[in-house]
């Protein structure tokens, strides 16, 4: 009897340990969003553009990623106008660099993707009435990603240009990519930081109006 009685207490210990389990469990799980909420809202705030680089390519699966997050962008109407050329080859981005600071002049050798050993140019469907912005919210959605990841970032303009000359339609084309249809949008250059990381500058005064 006595045996049984402390059978008993022991099953009815077990599943009251269960149902802490189940509310901890629970409790975790709100804690876990409100974390997930604050680092996106922190990473919103601190991300910054990044202008010196080391040498050190980021793994792949990292610039996967970081591409994933880009294709996750809202497009108008869903058409999904954007693409992201992902340069991790040395040879090719340079080239790309190299024409980027071309646009500037022919005499201008300094690397407009300072150093970085990554870029991801984004380039819009023209064809889909929206291609601009869908293209602009991809930029956004890399820049923010990279700095999530822990990686420096920014947006290197002049995609446009690039993309418009024999030599960067030739790129494309390789890609099997129709250099008539494509227009460039931006470019992310990606890469660990090199140095201090840069301070936001105060954000202008009625940036905001409100209607309450
Ligand atoms: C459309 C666009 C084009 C940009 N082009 C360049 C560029 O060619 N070179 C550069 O160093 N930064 C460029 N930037 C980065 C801006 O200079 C930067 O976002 C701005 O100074 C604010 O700094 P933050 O990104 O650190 O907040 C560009 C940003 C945008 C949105």
């Amino acid at each position: 009897m006595k045996k049984l009685s402390l059978l008993m207490l022991l099953a009815i210990a077990m599943v009251m340990a269960s149902c802490v389990t189940v509310v901890n469990n629970e409790n975790t799980g709100e804690n876990k969003n409100e974390t997930v909420m604050n680092t996106t809202m922190n990473d919103l705030l601190t991300r910054r553009s990044v202008r010196s680089y080391t040498d050190e390519v980021p793994p792949m699966e990292v610039i996967e990623e970081i591409c994933e997050a880009g294709t996750y962008a809202p497009t108008g109407m869903n058409k999904q106008a954007p693409i992201i050329v992902a340069v991790t080859n040395r040879e090719v981005r340079d080239k790309i660099s190299k024409l980027n600071g071309a646009v500037f002049g022919p005499d201008n050798d300094r690397d407009p993707f300072y150093g970085a050993p990554v870029v991801l140019v984004v380039l819009a469907d023209t064809t889909v009435f929206t291609w601009k912005e869908d293209g602009s919210l991809v930029m956004g959605n890399l820049l923010n990603a990279a700095h999530a990841k822990g990686l420096g970032s920014c947006w290197i303009h002049r995609a446009k240009e690039v993309f418009e000359t024999e030599e960067g339609k030739a790129i494309l084309r390789d890609l099997g990519i129709d250099d008539a249809k494509y227009v460039g949008i931006g470019n992310c250059i990606l890469g660990y930081v090199d140095g201090d990381y840069p301070e936001a500058r105060p954000r202008k005064e009625n940036y905001v109006y409100w209607i309450k």
